[in-house]
């Protein structure tokens, strides 16, 4: 009885990146200032707010939910949304995930397995811990490699998300590669987007194109295409001498916004119906003031008729345009 939520480009909005708190323990530099001035808790959705607005999301028809930060297994009793949220679970929801950056994995797997939680995507930008330590400013690589081990072992699959950065991991392709054919992890690389302050110069100097990746990846390796697999972004394919599967995520060089099918919420409620542009919605506003949940919906339907068409990031001539000063960190990626 409910109509489905199309954009104005007759996409269906299927999916929700919730990001339930914006403070994370590491502090990887294109994704955060190293001091970053994190929102006061009074700004924040409660838990029960959190679930009471993704209940609403599946109640106009997403079916995957996605939780993310900053650091999602950060926020405190975390696991009692997760446990909410796992009740949709075959009554709206097909899939019920996180993305984090795996240093409480160790501590919360089998939590997440318990909640119906099928498979963690963690971000893992090099195996060499005086690299992974530099690039993180707080994280420690071990710790997270644990975290991995973990999930493993709690029967989680695990996804390794790789930002691909010129001059910081490019020598290491084949050796993430190798690791996670060996460790039967998937892969996926995605390229650096222009999110928060930097320098264009700078920008550029870390900017891998995936398409140069690609190309080196199938000097050694057969790639063979695969059809599209978790309803994100990611394009597959199947290495051949392995069997393992590598993704692909490259809004600057081959741009997937036609086939959008998501939106996000930040952990204050604002609704941005693209990554990569400004405008948003407040949520919390309408959940606040009442109990209903018909206003909260209106809400949302009324945001999704405005989901632009996709985002303006470009590095081709060598300037960066389209770039939105938010942090990665604000809508969770
Ligand atoms: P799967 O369910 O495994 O396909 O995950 P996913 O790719 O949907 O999510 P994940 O959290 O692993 O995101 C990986 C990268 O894709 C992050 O850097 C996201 O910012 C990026 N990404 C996800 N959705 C979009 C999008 O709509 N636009 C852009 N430009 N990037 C996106
Ligand atoms: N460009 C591309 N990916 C990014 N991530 C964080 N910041 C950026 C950026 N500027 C990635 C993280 C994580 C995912 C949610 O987003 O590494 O894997
Ligand atoms: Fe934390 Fe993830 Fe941002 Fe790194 S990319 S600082 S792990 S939220």
């Amino acid at each position: 009885d409910t109509p489905p939520l199309i954009d104005p480009f007759a996409r269906p909005i299927t999916y929700l990146r919730v990001s339930v708190t914006d403070r994370c323990d590491f502090r990887c530099t294109y994704c955060m200032t190293e001091h970053m001035q994190f929102l006061p808790k009074v700004e924040l959705l409660t838990l029960e707010e959190l679930t009471r607005l993704c209940n609403a999301f599946v109640d106009l028809g997403v079916r995957k939910l996605r939780v993310t930060g900053g650091e999602p297994l950060v926020r405190r009793n975390i696991m009692s949304f997760f446990q909410s949220m796992s009740d949709r679970l075959g009554h709206g929801l097909d899939e019920l995930t996180l993305t984090t950056n795996g240093s409480q994995l160790a501590r919360f797997a089998q939590d997440l397995a318990a909640c119906g939680v099928r498979r963690v995507n963690v971000s893992l930008d090099t195996l060499d811990p005086d690299r992974f330590a530099a690039i993180t400013r707080w994280g420690r690589l071990p710790q997270v490699l644990a975290g991995i081990d973990a999930a493993r072992a709690a029967g989680l699959r695990v996804k390794i998300n790789t930002v691909a950065l010129k001059g910081f991991n490019e020598d290491e392709l084949d050796r993430l590669v190798d690791w996670c054919a060996a460790d039967g992890h998937d892969l996926t690389f995605i390229e650096v987007m222009p999110m928060g302050e930097m320098g264009e110069d700078a920008r550029l100097g870390q900017y891998w194109p995936l398409s140069d990746l690609r190309a080196r990846l199938e000097s050694s390796r057969t790639l063979i295409p695969l059809a599209e697999r978790t309803g994100g972004p990611a394009r597959y394919v199947r290495v051949a001498e392995t069997g393992q599967t590598i993704g692909f995520i490259t809004p600057l060089t081959h741009n997937f916004c036609e086939s959008c099918n998501r939106v996000r919420v930040t952990c204050t409620g604002e609704l941005f119906m693209c990554l990569g542009q400004e405008d948003n919605a407040d949520l919390r506003a309408p959940l606040r003031a009442s109990e209903d949940d018909a206003p909260v919906r209106e809400a949302i339907r009324a945001a999704i008729a405005r989901k632009p068409k996709g985002h303006d990031f470009d590095y081709s001539r060598q300037r960066v345009a389209g770039q939105v000063s938010r942090h990665m960190s604000h809508t969770g990626g």
